[in-house]
């Protein structure tokens, strides 16, 4: 038992670690799971004490409302190594904040800060030894709540699971993405669930970014759901482009996921003067920047692909346009750099955005 604050905290460690299995140098992303999670249950109104365990199993009954009418959200952030073997968490109040937004769309309860700070804080030092320290890995944090009430039936339900796992991972986006805009299906319209990060608007994204794969591009560039025009995200990152010399990304319209990894690039670009435009950002404006060479980069910002560079992007049945070698991309590529160094503590943490563990 440990005491966190005025909370108990039940663990119970795993017998044997697996951790000698895993071959830190070749890490899939998300299909290696460190040796422990977190579980919370919530019912009559409240939520119970937190109980760490070894990850694995637990049995749920199939008429659950998570399963069949999608109360289930979830959120992702990394933990770090530093150059003194410190373990770090990058923003974790970020995504705690943005948890509790989600639960508010989805009608679920909020999360306290005591289990979902401080058991996460609890659960990565009990694992920190599965933090990578290879470059570019990290060990990718997944906190999730779903319903569990045994009820068939539409209503908000009245008990909750949180858990808190975590996967050594290695690069999201290994390569350079191709990216396919559409105005054949949409993720989000206004007034939806676009903005919370609610399982169900991945799946709901899973029939377009098929097609992308069948057009030999990625994954896909969502437009708005009522001009079919603005470019929105693409599902696994926030949108940013350069068009000569400034940095375009969309603004947070309501349909739109509130990164977190966005709003540091922000913050970045700012701190180095770099001119930048939060505002609608058009298709046609995309393709006349290429078609006139003002296109520079195109990348996309999100927790688990960090910063993704992207080499292609298609609109519809039209040519793919081929955008500018990653090499001379100088933005995008300082950025990924900085994001690793502030992570890594090879520079200073200026917006104090690591918290130890
Ligand atoms: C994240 O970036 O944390 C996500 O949840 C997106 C998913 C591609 C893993």
């Amino acid at each position: 038992m440990s005491v966190i604050k005025d909370m108990k905290v039940s663990i119970k460690r795993i017998p044997q670690s697996r951790i000698s299995q895993v071959d830190f140098n070749n890490l899939p992303f998300g299909r290696v799971f460190a040796d422990h999670m977190l579980v919370c249950d919530y019912k009559n109104g409240a939520w119970g004490a937190p109980e760490i365990m070894p990850y694995g199993k637990f049995e749920i009954f199939p008429c659950i409302t998570a399963l069949h009418y999608g109360q289930a959200i979830f959120e992702g952030m990394k933990a770090f190594k530093n150059q003194d073997g410190d373990a770090w968490l990058f923003r974790p109040e970020e995504n705690f904040k943005r948890m509790n937004l989600s639960a508010w769309r989805m009608c679920m309860p909020e999360i306290t800060h005591e289990i979902f700070i401080d058991g996460l804080k609890e659960l990565v030092r009990l694992d920190s030894n599965w933090i990578p320290t290879q470059e570019g890995a990290s060990l990718y944090v997944r906190p999730h709540m779903f319903g569990t009430d045994e009820y068939v039936g539409i209503k908000p339900s009245d008990n909750y699971r949180f858990v808190i796992f975590s996967c050594p991972v290695g690069a999201y986006y290994p390569e350079p993405v191709g990216l396919w805009a559409t105005r054949k299906y949409v993720r989000a319209n206004e007034g939806g669930t676009g903005e919370a990060k609610a399982a169900g608007n991945y799946a709901a994204s899973l029939l377009g970014a098929r097609e992308a794969r069948d057009r030999g591009l990625n994954n896909v560039m969502w437009l708005d759901g009522h001009d079919h025009a603005y470019i929105e995200e693409c599902g696994t990152m926030n949108m940013f482009f350069v068009i000569n010399g400034t940095v375009v990304t969309p603004n947070l319209s309501g349909t739109i996921l509130h990164g977190i990894t966005r709003d540091s690039v922000l913050t970045l670009l700012e701190d180095h003067g770099i001119p930048v435009e939060v505002r609608r950002v058009s298709m046609a404006e995309i393709k006349e920047a290429f078609a006139n060479g003002t296109l520079e980069e195109a990348f996309g910002a999100g927790t688990a692909a960090t910063i993704a560079h992207v080499d292609r992007i298609g609109f519809e049945d039209e040519p793919h346009m081929i955008l500018p070698k990653i090499e001379d991309r100088k933005i995008s590529n300082m950025l990924l750099r900085e994001l690793a160094d502030i992570r890594t503590g090879r520079i200073e943490d200026k917006h104090n955005w690591m918290v130890k563990i």
